[in-house]
């Protein structure tokens, strides 16, 4: 399988690239500059040169070529990147891991975007595609740091089955990631929001919280 990143220069989307090919995944670096996807390629392969990863870097277009689609952009450029790439999306999974957060003051808040989450935003962007929520609340410190394994469980919601079950399958390809099924894209809101909550204990206990659904037999 080979998994597009869109925006995937950044902390969380080279950290998920790097995790993903960790995994023995083939994984397409997108970004607006070839440049950038292939440097950021270059960087990954000589920190973690015993782990082979297999990276390509290129343009996002490169990227919604693949079977299976992540949107890193930042929130708020979620749904327009998704958009313009939409003839490439038809048919295809697309997971967004996009949280709408600010700062006040000194505390991370949510911020309500329209249509209630940049998941269900992004969904609406393109149509033709089966867009599901995940990944929103790993920190890129922990999951791009390949000497460290994952214990965290990955909330994922979406309005089509298929879509929330090759999700699912992605992520039980990661050591140490559950994948947990919450719902359709109305779960998308308090999970995104949620994430502010992990920020701000991160700052209050000095490190890298995730989420662990207890009682849950899977
Ligand atoms: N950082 C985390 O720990 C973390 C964890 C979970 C989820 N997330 C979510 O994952 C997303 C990415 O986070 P991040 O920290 O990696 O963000 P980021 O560094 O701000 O952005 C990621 C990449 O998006 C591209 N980009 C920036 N502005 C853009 C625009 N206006 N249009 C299209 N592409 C643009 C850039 O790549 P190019 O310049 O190469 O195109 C950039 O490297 C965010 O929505 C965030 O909420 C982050």
């Amino acid at each position: 399988m080979r998994v597009g990143i869109l925006g995937g220069t950044g902390p969380a989307g080279k950290a998920l690239a790097a995790r993903l090919a960790s995994a023995g995944i083939d994984v397409v670096i997108g970004s607006r500059s070839r440049e950038r996807g292939e440097e950021i390629c270059q960087q990954l392969r000589d920190k973690w040169p015993d782990h082979n990863l297999s990276l390509t870097g290129g343009e996002n277009v490169e990227a919604a070529s693949t079977e299976l689609v992540v949107v890193a952009t930042p929130w708020d450029a979620a749904a327009a990147t998704a958009a313009g790439l939409s003839q490439h999306l038809t048919d295809k999974v697309v997971i967004s891991m996009a949280n709408a957060l600010t700062r006040l003051g000194k505390d991370f808040v949510p911020l309500m975007p329209g249509r209630g989450s940049i998941t269900a935003g992004v969904q609406a962007a393109v149509p033709a595609a089966r867009v599901a929520g995940a990944f929103h609340h790993l920190p890129a410190h922990a999951l791009g740091d390949l000497d460290h394994t994952l214990e965290s469980d990955v909330l994922i919601c979406a309005d089509h089955p298929d879509a929330a079950t090759t999700t699912a399958e992605l992520v039980a390809k990661i050591p140490g990631l559950r994948p947990v099924h919450v719902g359709s894209l109305d779960a998308a809101a308090p999970v995104e929001s949620f994430t502010a909550v992990l920020l701000q204990v991160n700052v209050r206990y000095k490190t890298r919280a995730a989420i662990r659904i207890t009682g849950l037999d899977i």
